[in-house]
């Protein structure tokens, strides 16, 4: 590579427009078209390179000589960075929530890029904190519902927060989280609370050998995470398992917590739930817990009301899905991701909370920024600097409205029916869950395997005799756990073929319940889907798939005698 001028001249010129717009626009132009030729490729959803092959390319061990041009260090970040990216605005590519986005995206991070504001205060972020705080109310709206009285008081009302916007769904989760545990150790008389005491003094204080947070087995890790920055302990987030629906099974849910009540009675211990958590959209299967009943038992139990709905939140946009979220605006909390549902470039979470004084409880002081009158968003915040990037959401509700993204769930909505009815259609496969939001479950299963498993499972039912079903709850989990290995292939044969990508999990909750089965799992959001493509993608998988049944049909036939 060209060394460019060693100036400060010369440096000082990269920090300001060139006198004229020539070099800007020359290099504007150089990007604009880098990026459009990464998305007129249509080989693969990434150039056929290996792992290996990436550190190697990557494996200066030093920082470069510099100063190098700057049109040579965008050729090189398009040889070997952009065209070794993976695809994920491929219509082919509906293997996770990461999906197409609409090409006014990158002109927004253009602007945000160019400002730089930074929204931890007022001093580094003027119109873009009031954007923010604009923005994060129409998500409140849409969530909680309250009045028009009470957001024309809030909307730029300093002395309160409505939400965060965060730099994505783990941090919201943990900032509700971070809320839940400041109120249920909160300070009293001479106790300053857990904020200055620490958990341990905390919990000796109220009298609590623990605290623990219940949400159902499909609950993202962020949780786990949060616990254990939170210093509850990885261990006291619990487990409630899911119905055939994967929404919290709610009566486990009741059984749970009066066995923890009988337990601390035997051991003379105290267990403080600290927050119930539910999920609007598991990841895994996009499914809604049952919110109102959730709210109430947390009402009952004291617990903090979280609701996880990074990946579905946004749908309340759109009246339409409002009644799949029926008891959210109970919660105390919610976190929504913009990058997700909105179609917003990575990444940006938003966390709103009922009770517009919630966030005071994480208010911070010092004596440069954030002082005590001061008006800036950075007083509720956990993280310190922070991008504008609530410009791309706020930005995007205008351009594309309710009515556009109305229109986009429709189409998502439709994209996965059409792609189940397909799977259905062809016969080898077979789905695993009724999809509410956008994902769907499903694996290859020869049509002689689903046929015996039908049969075996109306002798069961029938309650032929007990040695009989026995016999065939083995043979059911033997085939299974072969037809899981058969499907993981399936999943790496489809990555490394690299025409069509679906993701993969393993879920315990399907009809073979509670035999953890191996699903690969389809996220169908991106507007660019149609049935051709589905067709393709499922015609493809189907090759693959029985490419590897040569292998694994003996096992099967063998399983199934
Ligand atoms: C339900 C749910 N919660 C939390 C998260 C974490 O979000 P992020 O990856 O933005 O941190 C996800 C991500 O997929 C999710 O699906």
């Amino acid at each position: 590579m060209i060394k460019a001028e060693s100036s400060l001249e010369y440096l000082q010129k990269l920090f300001i427009l060139p006198d004229t717009t020539d070099k800007f626009m020359e290099f504007g132009l150089a990007v604009l078209e880098m990026i459009y030729d990464f998305f007129k490729e249509k080989k693969g959803l990434h150039k056929k390179i290996t792992l290996p092959e990436l550190a190697q390319i990557f494996n200066q061990t030093s920082i470069p000589e510099g100063p190098y041009l700057i049109r040579d260090v965008l050729e090189e970040i398009r040889e070997k960075v952009t065209v070794h990216s993976v695809m994920v605005a491929s219509p082919y590519y509906i293997g996770h929530m990461t999906s197409a986005i609409p090409y006014y995206m990158i002109l927004l991070e253009i602007i945000i890029a160019a400002l730089n504001q930074n929204q931890v205060k007022i001093e580094t972020a003027k119109a873009s904190s009031f954007v923010e705080r604009e923005l994060v109310a129409w998500i409140h709206r849409i969530i909680f519902e309250r009045d028009e009285q009470f957001y024309r008081k809030n909307i730029q009302n300093h002395r309160v927060a409505l939400g965060n916007v965060t730099s994505d769904g783990t941090m919201s989760n943990l900032t509700a989280l971070l809320v839940a545990r400041e109120k249920a150790l909160p300070p009293d008389k001479s106790f300053p609370g857990v904020r200055k005491a620490g958990v341990d003094k905390a919990l000796s204080y109220y009298g609590y050998s623990r605290m623990v947070v219940l949400i159902s087995q499909r609950g993202h890790y962020s949780i786990r995470k949060a616990a254990h920055l939170l210093g509850l302990g990885e261990e006291n987030v619990i487990s409630i398992p899911v119905d055939m629906s994967n929404r919290i099974d709610i009566s486990a849910l009741k059984r749970k917590i009066k066995n923890i009540k009988r337990d601390d009675l035997r051991k003379g211990k105290k267990t403080k739930v600290m927050a119930l958590i539910g999920i609007a959209g598991t990841t895994e299967t996009g499914n809604i817990d049952s919110l109102t009943e959730l709210g109430d038992i947390a009402r009952q139990e004291g617990a903090y009301f979280h609701v996880d709905a990074a990946w579905g939140g946004a749908a309340l946009i759109v009246d339409e899905y409002r009644s799949l979220f029926r008891g959210i605006e109970r919660a105390d909390s919610v976190s929504v991701d913009v990058h997700k549902l909105l179609y917003c470039p990575m990444a940006m979470g938003i966390v709103v909370f009922r009770n517009e004084k919630d966030l005071g409880h994480l208010k911070q002081f010092s004596q440069y920024i954030n002082r005590r009158d001061s008006v800036d968003t950075g007083r509720f915040t956990i993280e310190g600097s922070r991008p504008f990037a609530c410009l791309k959401p706020w930005a995007s509700l205008k351009i594309l409205g309710r009515d556009g993204y109305r229109l986009l769930f429709k189409q998502a909505n439709e994209a996965t029916l059409t792609f189940k009815r397909v799977l259905e259609e062809s016969e080898n496969f077979e789905v695993l869950n009724h999809p509410e939001l956008f994902i769907l479950n499903y694996r290859l299963v020869p049509p002689f395997v689903l046929e015996k498993f039908h049969a075996w499972e109306e002798k069961i039912k029938a309650r032929s005799n007990r040695n009989e079903i026995t016999e065939l709850t083995r043979k059911t989990r033997k085939t299974n756990r072969i037809l899981n290995a058969l499907n993981v292939q399936l999943q790496k044969s489809i990555r490394q073929e690299d025409t069509t990508f679906v993701s993969r999990t393993t879920l315990e909750s399907t009809r073979y319940r509670p035999q953890r089965i191996a699903v690969l799992r389809a996220v169908l959001i991106n507007p660019l889907i149609n049935e051709d493509i589905l067709k393709r993608i499922v015609s493809t998988q189907n090759r693959i798939g029985l490419r590897l049944m040569d292998h694994f049909e003996p096992h099967l036939r063998e399983a199934i005698a």
